[in-house]
């Protein structure tokens, strides 16, 4: 049987999803040869390539001026592969500071050029700023649509002066978006597309174009638009799997659907903890998300027998990030709603010495 896993990524993936690439690992599509076997240049994984850029842009409605690219790194990669193709000397990119993840962002923009932190819900972290105060010109402006850690969501992308540049890894694909006004979205895979060591990049060609042409062709952006992220061998494996799950998320019903889901699952664990006396969420109603709860209790040994408790019933990966402790349940697209509806059974337990 499988867990159910709470893990903020790594994450559970559709179960479909996971049966189908087990197959596929043996024989592609028929064609006698694993996923994992095939040439990068050969017709069958130009198929999957071909596939997977498709659902892409249906599921998220993205238009031929955007390119789609499938990077071979994780989220991170892109901290400093954004500020080394946009931010030129002389230049200055605002930045919005809600937690962990945009403060990384931050610090390696720094070691690019100048930054300007428009905004910071700092040092709590509990919700997303207001207020945003921008820099003269800013190049671009910088937010991380969701703070895995702390719990946080943006609930529209801030209204900006300059290009939007979104670090959408943590609630990609969760719910419909609005590119107006976005450059590039970066989003590490694994969360809500697929494995870890990739990512999926949604970038305007006009912008792209203007990146700084004095990096390695790996470095740039515009070498993954041009050469249709094959300039080496992908992850091959990774695109296959986004492809597959982006047509899973089209036959659920599409973002629609999984921001109806996941608004349920997010509701029901929020309404649970808003009306309990031992276990209290961290973030504001205002900004709180749909894709990782945080919460605590009211005292560490309470959390420590639930989290006991959890594993006894199958429940995983629900201790917060090491930096910030507490509790964490993370609930992406694939995380099934009889799992919430476990977890809440559970703290309800925990809480009445039920358990
Ligand atoms: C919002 C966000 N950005 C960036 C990262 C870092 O991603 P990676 O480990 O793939 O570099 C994570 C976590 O995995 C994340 O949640």
């Amino acid at each position: 049987m499988r867990a159910l896993n709470f893990s903020s990524g790594p994450a559970m993936l559709p179960e479909e999803v996971l049966r189908k690439a087990q197959g596929a690992l043996v024989d592609l599509d028929g064609s006698g040869i694993g996923i994992l076997e095939h040439s990068h240049r050969g017709k069958e994984f130009g198929k999957v390539l071909d596939r997977t850029e498709a659902a892409i842009r249906e599921v998220g409605g993205i238009g031929d001026e955007y390119a789609i690219l499938f990077v071979t790194a994780g989220a991170t990669h892109h901290f400093a592969m954004v500020p080394e193709n946009f931010l030129g000397e002389g230049q200055t990119a605002d930045y919005c500071d809600t937690g962990i993840w945009s403060g990384k962002a931050i610090e390696e923009a720094r070691r690019v050029g100048n930054v300007h932190v428009a905004c910071s819900s700092g040092p709590a972290f509990d919700a997303t700023p207001r207020e945003l105060t921008f820099s003269a010109s800013p190049r671009y402006v910088h937010y991380t649509s969701n703070e895995t850690i702390y719990g946080t969501q943006w609930a529209a992308a801030p209204a900006a002066p300059a290009p939007l540049i979104c670090d959408a890894s943590s609630d990609i694909f969760s719910r419909p978006f609005d590119l107006t006004n976005h450059a590039l979205i970066y989003a590490g895979a694994q969360k809500n597309l697929g494995p870890s060591g990739i990512s999926l990049v949604i970038a305007r060609k006009d912008f792209i174009a203007t990146g700084a042409t004095n990096l390695s062709p790996l470095a740039q952006y515009r070498t993954f638009s041009a050469e249709k992220s094959m300039h080496n061998t992908p992850n091959t494996f990774g695109v296959y799997v986004i492809g597959e799950v982006a047509q899973w998320i089209r036959a659920q019903g599409g973002l629609a659907a999984m921001s109806e889901r996941n608004a349920r699952k997010a509701t029901l664990l929020y309404d649970f903890l808003d009306q309990s006396k031992v276990w209290r969420g961290h973030a504001q109603p205002s900004s709180r998300s749909l894709m990782n709860v945080t919460f605590r209790g009211a005292t560490k040994d309470l959390e420590d027998t639930m989290l006991a408790r959890a594993e006894a019933r199958g429940l995983s990966g629900l201790r917060g990030h090491r930096s910030v402790g507490g509790l964490r349940a993370s609930i992406y697209n694939a995380f099934p709603e009889e799992g919430v509806q476990r977890l809440v059974e559970l703290l309800d337990d925990v809480e009445h010495g039920r358990a």
